[in-house]
């Protein structure tokens, strides 16, 4: 990757006695940043910014987001033109390769994943190791994890062909590997993946056929997955894709990086939130009872959060999320499902926090995660699928940013520093002494 921020002048910062100047560099939108590279070698001290609030990690030209506006750009291109016009694949590429691709190009690509997307035999046996109870995230983190005993050839992350490589089998087996971790939990025989159909017709056909009878894929939830993969396709320097990154920058293998990703995105305050979100939905269960659960989320003693409210970044509608709710409605009227109970809590709930002066204050909005869960119930999956969708989605945005990093010259190892508040130097005390 070409470095491409531009010098704009500098700050001063004046610290023990020294006035020490750091440079000020602009991208191509959003805030500049302070290099302060120099700042140890200048000064002896470090920065401190636990949970990264006002620290950039990287140079970048995937993603861009402007929190308080609600913007998300892929490459440029606004969330919800790619929600509405392109499908998963296209997208897929343009953030891989940085432009659109054209007919030849794209369908060129749709060959390679669409005949990627078969795992190699003995890893199907991986699943059988699995306690039948386990929860599908961790099914996700030991395959994706083992994908990285199966193929050697594509381990060379110096070689731009190998990542190439690696990028075009974590896209095409993703899927697959997340239908089987479905399958797997309801005691169901895999489906094998099809290669005249599309990214999502082929992923809802290997979570829901059986051998047993024909299944036809309706088109319209056949979109919405689609849709729902673009949404989370990538989501810039998150703490999943910093992990990544982070993993990445020693040089391990993609594979591995890419499980490190999934393990991070698990967590309820990240992608696990979704599952929280509709758990919590069901909790509430009918629209009298919002008043009590939206008065427990201001309560500072009480550890309970509204899921799929508030954004570390957007301080403003979540786009992702307009897009959601959108397609959340029409999955419902498809499947007849207006009446959803679910749907008329989540719509009251989202109506009497919006205008509640806590939530308000806080720019506390809905984020991605609170129509995703509504919408993946009614297509069919159990709520512990939902962050496994959330990962194969985002497989896409790991793997990009993971490509970017690679390919810079300038890369070094992550290794960031700390303040240290333990015990001094002291001398060890032998047993009897303690
Ligand atoms: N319900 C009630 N209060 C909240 C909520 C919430 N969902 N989110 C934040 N707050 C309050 C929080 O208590 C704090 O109040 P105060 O300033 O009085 O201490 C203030 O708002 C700021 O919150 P924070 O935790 O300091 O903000 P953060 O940027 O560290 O956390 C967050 C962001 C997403 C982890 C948080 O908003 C949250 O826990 N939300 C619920 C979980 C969720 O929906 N996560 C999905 C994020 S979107 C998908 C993804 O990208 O992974």
């Amino acid at each position: 990757m070409e470095n491409k921020t531009k010098p704009n002048g500098s700050a001063t910062l004046n610290v023990g006695g020294k006035s020490v100047d750091l440079p000020v560099l602009s991208g191509a939108v959003g805030p500049d940043v302070i290099d302060v590279k120099s700042l140890y070698a200048q000064t002896g001290m470090f920065t401190l910014d636990p949970g990264f609030t006002s620290t950039a990690s990287c140079e970048s030209q995937i993603t861009y987001i402007d929190g308080d506006e609600g913007v998300l750009l892929y490459r440029g291109y606004p969330i919800d033109q790619l929600a509405d016009e392109s499908n998963f694949l296209e997208v897929c590429y343009l953030l891989i390769h940085g432009e659109l691709p054209s007919k030849a190009q794209l369908d060129d690509y749709t060959h390679t994943i669409t005949h990627h997307t078969m795992l190699h035999t003995q890893l199907d046996r991986f699943f059988e190791g699995y306690r039948r109870d386990a929860h599908p995230m961790a099914i996700m983190v030991g395959t994706v994890g083992a994908l990285s005993a199966f193929y050697h050839d594509s381990t060379d992350i110096h070689d731009p062909m190998q990542r190439m490589i690696a990028t075009h089998r974590l896209i095409a087996k993703m899927p697959t590997i997340a239908a089987r971790a479905h399958k797997y939990s309801v005691g169901q025989p895999f489906i094998s993946p099809r290669n005249d159909l599309s990214y999502s017709e082929n992923f809802l056909r290997m979570c829901f056929a059986v051998p047993a009878e024909e299944y036809e894929v309706n088109p319209v939830l056949a979109r919405a997955m689609d849709k729902i993969f673009i949404l989370h396709a990538d989501h810039e320097q998150n703490a999943s894709t910093s992990t990544v990154r982070l993993a990445g920058s020693s040089g391990a293998n993609p594979f591995a990086c890419i499980a490190a990703g999934i393990a991070c995105l698990w967590g309820p305050s990240h992608g696990g939130a979704n599952e929280a979100a509709l758990n919590m939905l069901r909790e509430i269960g009918s629209v009298d009872k919002i008043p009590e659960y939206v008065r427990r989320a201001k309560d500072k003693d009480d550890p309970f959060r509204l899921m799929g409210f508030g954004h570390r970044v957007y301080k403003n509608y979540d786009p992702r999320a307009k897009v959601m709710q959108k397609t959340c409605h029409e999955v419902l009227d498809v499947l007849d499902k207006r009446e959803e109970p679910l749907l008329k809590v989540a719509m009251e709930l989202e109506r009497i926090a919006l205008e509640d002066e806590y939530f308000v204050s806080k720019k506390l909005y809905p984020n991605i995660d609170f129509y995703s869960g509504i919408t993946l119930n009614a297509l069919g999956f159990p709520t512990e699928m939902y962050t496994v969708l959330f990962a194969l989605a985002r497989t896409v945005g790991w793997i990009a940013q993971w490509d970017e990093m690679t390919s810079d010259p300038t890369q070094r190892i992550g290794r960031p520093r700390q303040i240290y508040t333990g015990a001094s130097e002291r001398d060890y005390l032998p047993m009897d002494k303690r």
